[in-house]
């Protein structure tokens, strides 16, 4: 079993085609935008999300050391007012201290009983909160996290004279501290949408100045590839983009004078066809003309001559012989006589393109074992004389072709002028051809048909398939 080896690179990985693919089908401008946006939020998220809890857990921890630094403060300045039964001063130092730190959300002094001396709680004393945070007594202060209804609380108890005065206890709230690290993660992120909103604003600018050149270079191209060669673009900058312009622009100069070139050598090349064509026209035309006025007037008088020697013989055997001569003679001048009408018939110069392909046709049913079908609609006039001659030729070489390669017992030939154009189709249901095949084979028929359309502006096509019969097609402009 052969085994392929495709050479190993990273565009052969499943997941990168499958990436390739996927990113390949957002625009230029979309792609920029992505990225920008998508590396101001991670960046913006993540900071945010580092900062905050970094503050968190700073502000925590101050907050613990604050509520055990006021408890503590409380309990010594607690200690005289407890041993003195000074409950007022212990009820005031306490309401101090909550006004002095609006943190401190209460605060409560017990005896060694656990009997509640003095709190900030008005009214009532809430319920279970004095069992919530036991210490010993040989402890220097103990500190809990407690859930109540107005948020998290840190709750320092710190015993009095080791417990034997009673002890004071102090709740911190976490609200102004949650509040302080919810307005700097508001501002962050504030931060990160308005940097975002530049990011976008410069990220449009952007693919906006590097899409623009590469824009204009793909309209260049797709005119260039429309035949356009005049195209060039100006390159807005010294970047890679404006040297990819330049290059552009050399390659557009150069197809352009390569065009004019080939256009000129086309050119010459028409030109040159048509004074060969030209040529080949007057040369047949006098040689004709030569072989009827010259060698078909001597032959002519040959045969008068030797029919009145044939007369005035005597001698019959010798009259037999003059005979055959006289025929042979005959003949002659017959093949001289279509030789002539073969290079040029004269009725093409003298009474046009119509009563010439007559004579044609009829010549060549009388020389070919095939029906020809020749119908003329709307000829009036007498053609331009290039017209009828490039006509003439065509169809003469179509029906030549017939006889020789398509083994057809029938032709037919449509001639018709409309609208200042003349047509004409060439028809037959023999063996037909390839045309793939025949094209390029050094021959010259279809190509010399093509050309003549071609030199007066015309167009010529030619359909056929083996087995099919062949139909030749031309139209001219008049
Ligand atoms: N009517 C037709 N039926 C079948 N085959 C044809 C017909 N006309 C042309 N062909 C095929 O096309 C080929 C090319 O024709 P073309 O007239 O160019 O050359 P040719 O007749 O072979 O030579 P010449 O250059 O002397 O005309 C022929 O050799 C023949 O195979
Ligand atoms: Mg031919």
């Amino acid at each position: 079993m052969p085994i392929h080896h495709s050479p190993f690179t990273i565009d052969n990985l499943p997941f990168f085609s499958h990436f390739w693919r996927f990113a390949g089908s957002f625009s230029v401008r979309t792609k920029i935008l992505g990225i920008v946006l998508a590396l101001v939020v991670l960046l913006g998220v993540g900071i945010t999300v580092q900062v905050r809890s970094v503050l968190r857990l700073a502000l925590e921890q101050r907050l613990q050391e604050q509520s055990t630094s006021v408890a503590r403060d409380v309990a010594a300045r607690a200690t005289d007012m407890i041993l003195i039964n000074d409950l007022f001063s212990l009820h005031q130092l306490l309401v101090e201290t909550q006004v002095n730190n609006p943190d401190v959300l209460y605060a409560f002094v017990t005896d060694n009983n656990g009997i509640i001396l003095a709190h900030t709680f008005g009214p009532g004393f809430p319920a279970g909160l004095l069992e919530a945070n036991p210490v010993a007594s040989n402890a220097h202060h103990h500190t809990v996290l407690l859930e109540t209804d107005e948020g998290l609380v840190w709750d320092t108890a710190v015993p009095i004279f080791e417990g034997k005065a009673g002890v004071a206890r102090i709740g911190l709230s976490e609200k102004s501290m949650r509040a302080t690290v919810a307005v700097l993660t508001g501002q962050m992120l504030l931060t990160t949408v308005l940097v975002s909103a530049v990011g976008i604003a410069a990220a449009t600018w952007l693919t906006w100045i590097v899409t623009r050149p590469i824009l204009d270079l793909k309209r260049a191209a797709e005119a260039v590839g429309r035949g356009d060669f005049q195209q060039s673009v100006t390159p807005w900058a010294n970047d890679e983009i404006g040297e990819l312009a330049q290059a552009f622009n050399l390659m557009t100069a150069g197809l352009s004078r390569a065009e004019q070139e080939r256009a000129e050598r086309e050119q010459m090349r028409s030109q040159l066809l048509e004074k060969v064509i030209t040529a080949q026209e007057e040369e047949r035309r006098r040689i004709a003309r030569e072989l009827h006025d010259e060698t078909g007037q001597s032959l002519t008088s040959l045969m008068v001559h030797l029919q009145m020697v044939n007369q005035q013989c005597p001698l019959p055997e010798t009259r037999e012989q003059l005979e055959s001569v006289r025929m042979l003679v005959a003949q002659t001048l017959e093949n001289v006589h279509n030789l002539a009408l073969e290079l040029r018939p004269s009725v093409l110069d003298d009474l046009g393109l119509v009563a010439a392909l007559r004579r044609y046709a009829h010549d060549y049913q009388a020389r070919y074992p095939i029906e020809v079908d020749l119908e003329v609609v709307g000829l009036a006039e007498r053609l331009p004389p290039a017209v009828e001659t490039a006509i003439y030729r065509i169809i003469q070489e179509s029906l030549t072709n017939i006889a020789r390669h398509a083994q057809s017992t029938t032709a037919s030939v449509l001639l018709e002028q409309r609208h200042n154009r003349i047509r004409a189709i060439i028809e037959d249901d023999g063996v037909g051809f390839d045309m793939e095949k025949v094209m390029g084979n050094g021959r010259l028929g279809l190509y010399g048909m093509r050309e003549r359309a071609e030199l007066l502006n015309g167009i010529l096509t030619i359909e056929s398939e083996p087995g099919q019969g062949t139909s030749i097609f031309v139209e001219v402009p008049l």
